[in-house]
């Protein structure tokens, strides 16, 4: 990707513009929005102290809406709230006890619904559960759970009373489990014993169990069994019991604004993952605020986010956003091709889904399973659908318009990261979309595309996107590294340096390339080339690895690794496999390379370092660029 740097690319495609009803119902309309717009930027402290003001619960309110010590930033200073009171309590006072939080369903189409009053009473009796053990604001919560409405009772029972929790996806294997609960030294891990894929059960309480062994500073596990209780031992409590042992009433603590919210660990540039912090006040607002305006979501919509919670997406577009606007929420477990390639869209029939969110990744895999499966459904009740994750292509863009929005729907891209922890770059559903360009900033953020020094490129030339100043819900450190965080701040002096390349057309629409650094996008998953490469070389054949991400028509990269094995170890088809399957016990099923090459040298710096650049441009038939820095 680094040779695309400076390349000036092709304007993009015409302007597309959304259904009138979309643009007549819409909070923010075209009209509007560039005065809004203007006004967010001169003064983003005003803009973000009205939307506070009219948006959210306050304990107290805040005496300076923004504090930049550079690099460290602080929004809502002094301010008192808590996340789950925006959440729960204040739709139940508005009357909305009975009103639908969310639907769960499955590959097995099982249904189990949860109003706002069912949920409140949950989440307290979950805090009321944590409290008993001990657990004191700031401690953590490791949560290792499927997409299930027991995982976000969980979630919000840590919120409510200030625990920290930190979701690590169910995918992961035991020792990528361990190594991010060790991380975050959490007290308490609460894990399901299943979760079922294509089917399949996936034993989830085998993985806690492995990856709690000799955790020292784990003392507690609370185990969601789905079905037939199991005998626990002794450090083992059941979810159901947990709960129903308390009392429901658990008054919601006010916290400070800048009081840490969650960690969550995301994939970087060296092996070990980075465990993003996000802050209460500034990530309620800002994903409150992007969810409302971006999904345009009234009372009577039917939200679906396709994310999973162990992502940043689900966590503000499943559990967040959508609670903190007294939304109805669908969620789904299970895999979007199981039983057949229809299953999502005989969801959205029954559900009447309004606004569906999903990854181009999912677009392309039912691009090509063809028209005919989401022909047979009627959608007609969707109205916005939007993408995440990675850059959609104009060919998904339009397939996704036509046969899932039926030509009367609007398509929104949205460009954001772990680190942001909400939309930073969407054009909103009333305004004219450019089929793949995720397009505008959104209100308040300043994004543009520069080059190494900083300066501003012209029209359609690659660069460096970045984000001028410090928003809300920016993320405020890495756990326990705050010279990690500090890099953002620091690549580039004074802005945030979000790691992508990009370029922006004469209009401010920008499009995003990808990544600048070596990290991959397999299916929408962040994953670093070197996590990938420490897997590799775990295995005791292996002598040295190097991984490139290589364009794949549906997952947008698929991963090549390059091995060198150990003196004297024949080179075979089945070593590969064991390989893989090392990766898949160190990492998980989504770092197993699609390809494994064996190679007798990797191309390297003189200084040591693999140049991954050279062996991509190899792999692609390409020039590799400047290679003067090359050992051999
Ligand atoms: C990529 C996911 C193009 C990007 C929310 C970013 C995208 C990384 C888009 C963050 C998009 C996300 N268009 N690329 N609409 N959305 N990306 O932290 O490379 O899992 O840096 O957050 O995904 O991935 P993360």
């Amino acid at each position: 990707m680094q040779d695309q740097e400076n390349e000036i690319l092709a304007p993009a495609e015409a302007l597309v513009y959304p259904p009138d009803y979309i643009v007549n119902e819409a909070y923010i309309n075209r009209e509007i929005y560039a005065k809004m717009y203007r006004d967010s930027i001169e003064n983003p402290e005003g803009f973000w102290h009205g939307i506070a003001e009219k948006e959210l619960h306050w304990f107290e309110k805040w005496k300076d809406t923004f504090e930049w010590n550079y690099p460290d930033y602080k929004w809502f200073v002094g301010g008192k709230i808590n996340i789950t009171y925006n959440c729960l309590d204040r739709h139940i006072i508005a009357g909305h006890f009975h009103k639908c939080a969310y639907i769960y369903t499955n590959e097995a189409s099982t249904e189990q619904r949860i109003t706002y009053g069912e949920l409140f009473d949950k989440v307290c009796r979950f805090s009321n559960g944590l409290l008993s053990l001990g657990i004191n604001p700031g401690d953590r919560v490791g949560i290792y759970m499927p997409l299930c409405i027991e995982q976000i009772v969980a979630i919000l029972g840590c919120a409510r009373i200030g625990a920290v929790h930190s979701v690590i996806y169910a995918g992961f294997s035991a020792k990528a489990l361990k190594l991010r609960l060790d991380d975050a030294k959490a007290r308490v891990l609460v894990a399901s014993t299943y979760t079922k894929r294509r089917g399949k059960m996936v034993d989830l309480k085998a993985i806690a169990d492995e990856a709690t062994e000799g955790l020292e500073c784990m003392e507690h596990i609370i185990i969601h069994q789905r079905e037939e209780p199991m005998l626990l031992d002794e450090l083992e409590i059941d979810f159901d019991q947990f709960i129903a042992t308390q009392s429901p009433v658990c008054e919601a603590i006010p916290f400070d604004s800048e009081h840490p919210l969650f960690i969550l660990y995301t994939s970087g540039t060296t092996g070990k993952p980075k465990g993003v912090v996000h802050a209460t006040a500034g990530y309620n607002l800002f994903t409150h605020y992007t969810t409302k305006i971006v999904f345009d979501l009234k009372t009577d919509d039917i939200f679906w986010c396709t994310a999973d919670t162990g992502w940043i997406t689900g966590h503000s577009y499943i559990v967040y956003g959508p609670l903190s606007n007294g939304a109805t929420t669908l969620i789904y477990e299970g895999a979007p091709d199981f039983p057949d390639p229809a299953s999502w869209w005989a969801v959205i029939e029954k559900y009447r889904v309004t606004k569906f969110y999903t990854a181009p990744t999912a677009v392309r895999l039912f691009m090509k399973y063809g028209d005919e499966w989401p022909a047979k459904y009627d959608l007609s009740s969707l109205k916005i659908i939007g993408s995440v994750g990675e850059p959609i292509n104009p060919e998904a863009w339009h397939w996704y318009d036509k046969n899932i929005g039926r030509n009367n729907c609007a398509v929104v891209d949205t460009w954001w990261q772990t680190e942001t922890g909400g939309h930073m770059i969407v054009t909103l559903p009333s305004l004219p979309q450019k089929p793949g360009r995720a397009g505008l900033p959104f209100l308040g953020i300043e994004a543009i595309v520069v080059n190494r020094q900083g300066t501003p490129v012209p029209p359609h030339t690659v660069g460096m996107l970045i984000i001028k100043k410090p928003w809300p819900s920016a993320f405020r450190t890495c756990f326990g590294e705050p010279e990690r965080f500090q890099k953002y701040w620091n690549e580039i002096e004074g802005v945030y340096f979000a790691g992508d390349l990009a370029t922006m057309d004469e209009d401010g629409y920008i499009m995003i390339l990808g990544r600048s650094d070596d990290v991959l996008n397999v299916s929408g998953h962040r994953i670093g080339t070197a996590e990938v490469e420490s897997a590799l070389v775990s295995h005791p054949s292996v002598a040295e690895a190097a991984v490139i991400g290589k364009p794949h028509d549906i997952k947008g990269q698929s991963i090549k690794a390059f091995v060198i094995l150990k003196q004297g170890i024949e080179k075979t088809e089945d070593l590969k496999k064991h390989i893989n399957h090392q990766v898949k016990h160190e990492l998980g099923a989504i770092g197993v390379p699609d390809e494994i090459e064996f190679v007798d040298k990797l191309p390297k710096t003189r200084s040591g370092k693999i140049m991954r650049r050279v062996l991509k441009a190899k792999e692609m038939g390409t020039e590799a660029g400047d290679t003067s820095t090359l050992e051999d």
